[in-house]
């Protein structure tokens, strides 16, 4: 092979007066000082419209970041055009140049951006210095490197030929343009799901979340300087239905590649299907959705390890991770040491903006969000069967601000138990230990989802029974560590059922969807 083996790029600490801390403090005063023009980037050009849009930090959100110019339809048919146009010449680069692009932009950001998609991330997303070191710098950079590495292992396997006869497989991109569609609560997978698509040959039309543009601004300004082709990645601000009508309805819509909730997974499906026949080729739907992940405590299991692991799980970017820990089962006999012990560690976190580094907890991404987390908390506490353990308060009036919420349910089917909060709430049931088969399949069919889920267990037997138990139940599945933080190259990232086409990002089975092989049979 002559792509080495990529290692994962080394979390930075931000230790007071460290230059990496500096770093960012001062691309942080940088977008704080003036407001951020934040254009489309069309065909290689900056496309800006008179409907601009106001981007605030969610933990500050009177403080004005700057401005996203708002596209409409035009603009989709602009992008599509864009990335039609590029496509021929890209897709016969050869995968080296093409790859060298990538691995350009992962040194970009290792280096001289670094403290600058690290600031938009941290002030755009509300992501204190770690979550964003470990998303927008430590994944994006992985999933950049490793993605070579697998691509390279996709076009080498070739196969078998005899006396007189060279078989070949040339792995094509597919035939048409892709959709990256991405949702806000990693910078690393909107960064991955355009370039992921766009090595392998593709052309890409990629709209962020809203919320998300100020750091999308900053990927693009990385692969720009990389030296990405115009119009490979055409990133796009139109509202979702408006792009996903002219998209899904598109002869040379060539796929999708998606990461967001279930809800709209689902409807951009049905919209597929009911067009299907208007597509050149059979679309490819890739899609990364919802989750309600699981904790299961068996009574062997320690109990630091377990609160540590339900505090980080849970907790770490306010629960705004699809793989955050969000429904917990916990026999009686461990609760009052677990419970003592989460009480502890949520009783040091501060709360507030990212700005100082102390604070553990940050604010949610919007309104909309605060509105749907604190209605959840608000019906928890007015029903009987529900005791708040800890937290339940919430303030909008400076941040989207809702404190780690711990809730102790009678039922272990109410509803904070199956539903997708994406918040700070985190829900337990609290069972009796002669029970625990039955609550191993209460954990199997509570939720429609399966992304990640954790079991905490000395006892080596109880592991292997729940591996094989719950083996539908998680496409991650963590044995004594928490559901969060699979790392590109180490844990291969991805969720069935209801969470998604289980094509694990950052892997050779993601990169698979995006080429359509042609057999060669060659007689001599
Ligand atoms: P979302 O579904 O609201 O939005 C995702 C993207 O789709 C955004 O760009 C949005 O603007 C767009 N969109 C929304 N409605 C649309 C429509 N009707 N037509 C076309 N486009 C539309 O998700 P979000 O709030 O940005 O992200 C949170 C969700 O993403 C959670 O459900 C979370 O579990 C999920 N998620 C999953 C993974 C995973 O790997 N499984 C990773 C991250 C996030
Ligand atoms: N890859 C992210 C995690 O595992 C979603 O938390």
């Amino acid at each position: 092979s002559n792509v080495p083996m990529p290692t994962n790029e080394p979390v930075k600490e931000y230790r007071p007066g460290s230059p990496e801390r500096n770093a960012v403090i001062q691309a942080i005063a940088d977008f704080r000082a003036q407001e951020t023009d934040i254009p489309m980037y069309i065909g290689g050009q900056e496309v800006r419209t008179n409907r601009t849009i106001r981007v605030a930090p969610p933990h500050d959100h009177k403080h004005t970041l700057g401005y996203f110019h708002e596209g409409d339809a035009e603009h989709v048919h602009q992008a599509i055009e864009a990335a039609l146009t590029a496509k021929e010449a890209w897709a016969n680069l050869s995968w080296e140049q093409r790859s060298s692009i990538f691995l350009k932009a992962a040194e970009l950001i290792a280096g001289p951006y670094r403290a600058r998609i690290n600031a938009a991330t941290m002030l755009g997303q509300s992501k204190n210095a770690y979550q964003a070191e470990i998303d927008s710098a430590c994944e994006l950079i992985d999933f950049l490197r490793f993605n070579v590495h697998y691509a390279e292992g996709i076009y080498r396997q070739q196969p078998n030929s005899s006396a007189g006869v060279w078989n070949r497989l040339e792995y094509r991109p597919l035939e048409g343009f892709v959709f990256a569609l991405t949702p806000f609560n990693f910078t690393a997978i909107a960064g991955n799901l355009p370039t992921s698509a766009a090595l392998m040959g593709n052309t890409v039309v990629w709209k962020p979340a809203y919320t998300q543009v100020l750091s999308a601004k900053v990927i693009m300004e990385v692969l720009e300087e990389a030296g990405l082709p115009a119009g490979v990645i055409n990133l796009i601000y139109v509202d979702g239905p408006v792009a996903g009508e002219i998209i899904f309805s598109h002869p040379d819509f060539a796929g999708i590649h998606f990461t967001g909730s279930t809800a709209v997974f689902q409807q951009i499906w049905k919209t597929i299907g009911e067009n299907i026949s208007k597509y050149k080729s059979y679309p490819r739907i890739v899609g990364e959705t919802g989750g309600k992940d699981f904790v299961l405590v068996h009574e062997s299991a320690h109990v630091d390890e377990v609160a540590t692991g339900l505090v980080r799980g849970a907790f770490e970017y306010q629960g705004q991770k699809c793989s955050a820990a969000s429904r917990a089962y916990i026999p009686s006999s461990l609760w009052p040491a677990v419970e003592a012990k989460i009480k502890s560690f949520l009783g040091e976190m501060k709360m507030g903006g990212t700005e100082d580094f102390g604070n553990f907890i940050n604010a949610v991404i919007d309104e909309r969000s605060f509105r749907k987390i604190t209605a959840y908390i608000e019906e928890a506490k007015q029903n009987a069967q529900v005791s708040v353990v800890a937290g339940g308060t919430y303030d909008d009036s400076i941040g989207y601000f809702i404190e780690p919420t711990v809730l102790r349910v009678d039922d272990p089917n109410y509803r904070t138990m199956c539903e997708e909060i994406f918040g700070p709430v985190l829900s337990i049931y609290v069972y009796e230990p002669a029970d625990f088969d039955e609550i191993v399949k209460l954990v199997d069919r509570t939720s429609p989802y399966a992304l990640t889920g954790s079991i905490f267990a000395k006892d080596k037997y109880v592991v292997e029974r729940v591996a094989q138990a719950l083996q539908n139940a998680a496409g991650n599945f963590y044995i004594n560590d928490k559901p969060t933080g699979a790392v590109v190259g180490q844990q291969p990232f991805g969720g069935a059922r209801a969470s998604g086409t289980n094509d694990k990002a950052g892997s050779a089975l993601n990169l698979f969807r995006w080429v359509s092989a042609r057999t060669i049979k060659e007689t001599y």
